[in-house]
């Protein structure tokens, strides 16, 4: 696919902001170039590039380090992808619904359309309706495992929107270490147009450290790096995530636990007379029907635990976050309370 066909007209001219550091890109020297103060620990920009951090994620993710983009947050990411591709009150994009909020949100910021597409009961791609949308839109975004039903999106269905739609696929894989399918990123050399995003936020535990992460072609990751702000990933950020990567025993062995406890907590929650259905997932969170989500979340509330109700999404569903043993075992018990109170609900 010709990419350069669908990147906004007037970004082709945009000469991007030349760093101090782009320039002079040593660590020996005297620093006399962009106007930082010469005292403190933090006083230097950071490396606009995030070269090490993505040389370390390169290796862990076994992709080339140029087919890597880190932005503050794979939220930066959606954004990025909209501004280059979408041109405001003109493109569409297409997103599924019930998924994640973002894509919605920063579409409307950015002024660009939203073709919503509900998924099917079980929460799977309408193929057919998605294809009948395809002429109409520059940019579609899927979500899989999906937040916030949890599923994993066929990958026939997937195949079949990259072969086909003549536009840009954003894969958002938030959630992807909690799932025993393979990722996507390593297939953007045979699909151009293929933006694979992940996150440190979740299976990395690094949620406040805003760093997430895009795998594309080479052309996209230099658009990406072309509009960027020049220093968009903090030198602390850099750092935390750096220390966090190198710990790969301590990756695994929670996430493996986080696993355990989602298996535990689907037995446990479907224990309770509350709970009418618990969905499948791959991530770490459960979707749950529950008698009244609306009640339910409020009396939770109450007791300080704060959960996701998702009730105007998906009727009386709410998603719980799984949390540590002790924390899940906290709304356990809460909802066990609220067994004795049922009729509150019926
Ligand atoms: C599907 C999905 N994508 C992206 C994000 C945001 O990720 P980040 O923290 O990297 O901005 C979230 C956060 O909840 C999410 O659920």
């Amino acid at each position: 696919m010709k990419i350069d066909t669908l990147i906004r007209e007037h970004l082709k001219g945009v000469t991007p902001y030349s760093s101090a550091r782009d320039e002079y890109s040593n660590s020996d020297g005297v620093f006399l170039d962009a106007n930082e103060n010469p005292f403190g620990q933090y006083n230097r920009y950071p490396d606009p590039y995030q070269s090490k951090l993505k040389q370390r994620l390169a290796e862990i993710k076994d992709c080339k380090v140029d087919q890597l983009f880190i932005g503050n947050g794979s939220d930066e990411v959606i954004d990025l992808s909209l501004r280059i591709f979408c041109e405001p009150g003109q493109d569409r994009i297409i997103a599924f619904t019930p998924s994640y909020g973002m894509y919605k949100v920063s579409a409307s910021i950015n002024n660009v359309n939203i073709i919503s597409i509900p998924l099917l009961e079980d929460f799977q791609i309408d193929l057919p309706a998605c294809r009948a949308q395809f002429e109409k839109a520059k940019l579609l975004f899927l979500c899989s495992p999906n937040n916030p039903t949890g599923n994993i999106m066929k990958a026939d269905d997937i195949e079949a929107i990259l072969a086909e739609f003549k536009g840009i696929v954003v894969i958002d894989e938030a959630y992807i270490e909690f799932s025993d399918e393979n990722s996507w990123a390593n297939r953007t050399d045979e699909f151009n147009n293929l933006i694979v995003m992940q996150t440190l936020s979740k299976a990395w535990g690094l949620a406040s450290a805003r760093v997430g992460m895009a795998f594309a072609s080479e052309e996209i990751i230099t658009l990406f790096n072309r509009i960027k702000p020049p220093y968009n990933v903090s030198r602390l950020n850099q750092e935390c995530a750096l220390n966090q990567l190198a710990d790969l025993a301590e990756f695994h062995k929670n996430k493996d636990l986080i696993i355990k406890e989602r298996k535990r907590m689907v037995d446990a929650l479907l224990n309770l007379s509350l709970v009418k259905k618990v969905y499948p997932s791959q991530s770490n969170f459960l979707l749950a029907e529950v008698v009244n989500a609306n009640g339910i979340y409020s009396k939770l509330v109450d007791q300080s635990i704060i959960v996701r109700n998702r009730h105007s999404a998906i009727k009386n569903c709410l998603r719980f976050t799984i949390g540590s043993e002790e924390e899940n075992n906290q709304l356990l018990n809460a909802l066990s309370k609220l067994e004795n109170e049922k009729s509150t609900f019926s």
